[in-house]
């Protein structure tokens, strides 16, 4: 089902202008290709745009920009399409503009641990490009083997390791970036600290492809840590697993990740990717899955004997413990692609709140209780160390949350609960289209006047992503 606000026709004198720009084999018109491009990972949105362009460079863009910027065209950037609140979606119809050619690493910097890329590189691929120098890019969203750096930038992106790494924004240094009147800006320096002015690198991480294009990415690098460890936690309760979770680093532990899998959402994943690595009882509510990494076997074996110890008093069950490579793997896959498994069992709302570490067990009794009252199913995952819970929801007769009354009423419900325990409602997957109607919720009328007033100074006709974040 595909939806167009207004229809944008793009006058054939203006096609053949873009053509010029980026050469005639990459603008597209073609029906396949407007349905491609017309949805990313969010629910089953759809909404098909006029016309697909693929520049590669920043002149490129910053050329089809001014003609869009003249001619009020709408413009919605896009990387990999992995986004799950609608970012990339082209919900007013008009340009759709692909990064995906944008796709070099063009420096690995050894000397000053940084590395320069364009942003259509896959995120697991720059990864293991620094990884080979022995560095460490951590930041790893769980689509890492298909999501771009791009995309990871507009939605300050995070993943398992931001509990001990943090997230994109600590990584980024310095942009270049296509505003969207056509010029191009770096917005700061290469350097590690900088207290020159405004800081418009931190603004442009996180804006969802509303306020410029990047089109080169400068990001600090550090040294990879040696060694890894991995164990799987059951517990009976999914509240207990919760309050264990602020008790390790109460305890004085950072892992390098500590996540939390409900036993739903494990069921169906294991049994769509037919990896039974892990046991699943009956009586198992969820699991947490602890890393710790750094330089010092014998350290690290230390640390997890002593969080084993403590998640004893939390009634954790028999602890599994991955001896290789191949079992660690095996138990990230299952972590990875919780999402994408429990979207196909119909689970089709997807939220990423996020509350302060110790309000997590009251977070997730309060989930369980309005699925109760509201008549929904949820299935619980997510960074629980980071209080980052990821809410997977199922109604019967209800496909996505942006046309369902009762959902919108639902999740208003969801979202000030969250709010009421110190939280926000995106912690890594952005507002984008899906998210703004809850705005209200988190920030005063005058905050998102600000907002609004930062994105007009960056985009005074308002062509770029216009609808994202806020209306
Ligand atoms: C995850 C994505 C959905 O944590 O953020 O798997
Ligand atoms: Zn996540």
């Amino acid at each position: 089902m595909f939806a167009i606000a207004e229809k944008v026709t793009i006058a054939q004198q203006l096609i053949i202008a873009f053509q010029k720009i980026v050469g005639e084999q990459f603008v597209f018109t073609d029906e396949e290709s407007l349905i491609n491009y017309s949805h990313d990972e969010t629910e089953t949105l759809s909404f098909l745009p006029s016309i697909v362009i693929k520049p590669r460079t920043a002149e490129e863009i910053s050329s089809i920009l001014t003609i869009c910027n003249n001619e009020r065209i709408p413009v919605t950037p896009r990387g990999a399409g992995t986004g799950l609140s609608g970012g990339a979606l082209p919900h007013l119809g008009g340009v759709l503009l692909s990064t995906e050619r944008m796709n070099s690493i063009l420096e690995i910097d050894e000397r000053n641990l940084q590395v320069i890329t364009e942003p259509g590189v896959i995120t697991e691929v720059l990864q293991d490009a620094v990884k080979a120098k022995r560095l460490f890019y951590p930041p790893d969203p769980s689509s890492r083997g298909s999501c771009f750096i791009g995309g990871n930038i507009a939605e300050n992106s995070g993943g398992p390791k931001a509990v001990k790494y943090g997230v994109v924004k600590d990584y980024v240094l310095n942009l270049e970036v296509v505003l969207p009147t056509g010029e191009i800006i770096w917005t700061g320096a290469n350097v590690l600290k900088n207290s020159t002015g405004y800081n418009l690198t931190q603004l442009i991480v996180g804006s969802e492809g509303t306020l410029g294009i990047v089109t080169k990415i400068v990001l600090k690098l550090i040294p990879l840590p040696k060694y890894d460890l991995l164990i799987l936690v059951p517990f009976q309760s999914l509240e207990k697993a919760g309050e264990a979770v602020s008790a390790i680093f109460r305890a004085g532990f950072v892992p390098s990740a500590l996540e939390l899998v409900e036993i739903d959402a494990l069921k169906i994943v294991s049994k769509m990717v037919d990896s039974y690595a892990v046991p699943i009882h009956d009586d198992i509510a969820a699991h947490l899955i602890i890393e710790v990494d750094g330089n010092n076997q014998e350290i690290l074996m230390q640390e997890m004997e002593a969080i084993s110890e403590l998640l004893v008093e939390y009634d954790a069950g028999e602890i599994f413990f991955a001896d290789d490579a191949q079992q660690k793997n095996e138990l990230w896959k299952l972590r990875r692609r919780v999402a994408e498994a429990v979207k196909m069992a119909g689970y089709l709302i997807e939220e990423d709140t996020v509350v302060p570490r110790a309000e997590l067990p009251a977070l997730i009794k309060g989930v369980k209780e309005l699925g109760v009252k509201n008549n929904f199913h949820a299935v619980c995952y997510g960074h629980a160390g980071d209080g980052n819970l990821h809410i997977r929801i199922k109604k019967e007769g209800v496909k996505d949350s942006m046309t369902d009354k009762g959902m919108i009423e639902n999740l208003r419900e969801l979202f000030k609960l969250v709010k009421k325990l110190g939280g926000t409602i995106s912690g890594e997957h952005g507002i984008g289209l899906v998210q703004k109607e809850y705005m209200d919720i988190v920030f005063s009328e005058q905050h998102i006047s600000l907002m609004k007033q930062i994105k007009k100074a960056f985009d005074p006709n308002n062509i770029l992503n216009a609808g994202k974040i806020f209306n």
